[in-house]
């Protein structure tokens, strides 16, 4: 089967950083088009570095990377330094990216991309907060019905918020935006804290990394060293969820999740669950079906891909 031709929308962050290396370890699998940066776990100026930085390490410096918005829709940004540290990939040392940062706008680049590939071939993996999607669909309409499918991070119901009571980040930063994605009608498979928090790392699979002898096995190890210690403090659990890397090993191997197709809404009213993502996992209402709503890993079979594709780079 050919690779899957996808855009990773993303606000690195470490988990981020490894989806990225995930996808280009991957190459008969996805087909990375580009790499655009949005404002979330920190402002853009360093997501958008960080996407290069990550490019860079996996030896993939043609990778086109773009930076998209800086702000959400409606609403002040809200980053995560307290999570992913000041630069966004604290734990090792890294040098600034020497490739190129392409001068096309992000949002541009996702409208041109998806009018250029035969409709319905071009599959979108948000793993930020969602406002250069929703900039997109706003500015070319037209786009929406060519898009093949969103897996993005996101989202919680059962496992309840992670930057709020009820909200998890990618969500809550731009609420607004979360909201015209999932009314937009494109199919859409969501990976929230509900599957992420299954998938967490372990001394010995961060080991597993280490054990590589390989850069990329060396900072991988580092940023999730770095990047459990919040998690772990916060949740006693033995290890941090490895959240953004679930969509691109979805696309490469969908039977290591289970979920279900049902209706998904995001709260955009309150100011106590604003960003909530209002799963009808019971199906008690008659709202239409909009996300596969994914709920069980195979976490062994996950690393294992993982561990499998990382040592490639
Ligand atoms: O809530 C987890 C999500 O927020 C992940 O995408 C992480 O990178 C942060 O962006
Ligand atoms: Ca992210």
């Amino acid at each position: 089967m050919a690779p899957r031709k996808i855009i990773i929308d993303t606000d690195p962050g470490q988990d981020d950083a490894v989806a990225i290396l995930l996808a280009l370890a991957s190459p008969e699998d996805v087909d990375l088009l580009g790499i655009t940066a949005v404002a979330g776990n920190v402002p853009l100026p360093l997501t958008q570095k960080n996407a290069r930085i990550v490019c860079e390490l996996a030896g993939y410096t043609d990778t086109k990377v773009f930076a998209g918005c800086d702000a959400p829709l409606a609403r002040k940004l809200v980053t995560a330094e307290h999570v992913h540290g000041k630069t966004g990939l604290d734990g090792p040392q890294m040098d600034d990216p020497t490739m190129p940062l392409q001068d096309e706008h992000g949002v541009d680049f996702i409208i041109e991309t998806l009018r250029r590939e035969p409709a319905g071939t071009v599959t979108i993996c948000p793993i930020g907060p969602l406002t250069n999607i929703a900039t997109a669909f706003q500015r070319a309409p037209d786009i929406i019905a060519r898009v093949q499918e969103i897996v993005l991070m996101g989202g919680a119901y059962f496992e309840v918020g992670n930057i709020t009571p009820s909200a998890e980040f990618n969500i809550y930063v731009d609420p607004e935006a979360a909201k015209l994605v999932f009314g937009a009608g494109v199919p859409l498979t969501m990976m929230p804290l509900d599957v992420t928090h299954k998938a967490l790392t372990t001394r010995p699979r961060i080991d597993a990394f280490r054990s590589m002898g390989t850069k990329v096995g060396d900072m991988v190890a580092a940023w999730t060293d770095f990047f459990e210690r919040f998690d772990m403090e916060k949740y006693g659990s033995e290890g941090a969820p490895l959240h953004d890397p679930c969509t691109i090993a979805y696309l490469i191997n969908p039977d290591l999740f289970q979920g279900r197709h049902i209706n998904v809404e995001v709260e955009t009213g309150s100011d106590l669950t604003l960003g909530m993502t209002v799963a009808d996992w019971w199906r008690v209402t008659d709202r239409p079906a909009n996300a596969v709503f994914m709920k069980d890993i195979n976490a062994e079979g996950f690393y294992a891909l993982l561990a499998e594709r990382l040592a490639r780079l």
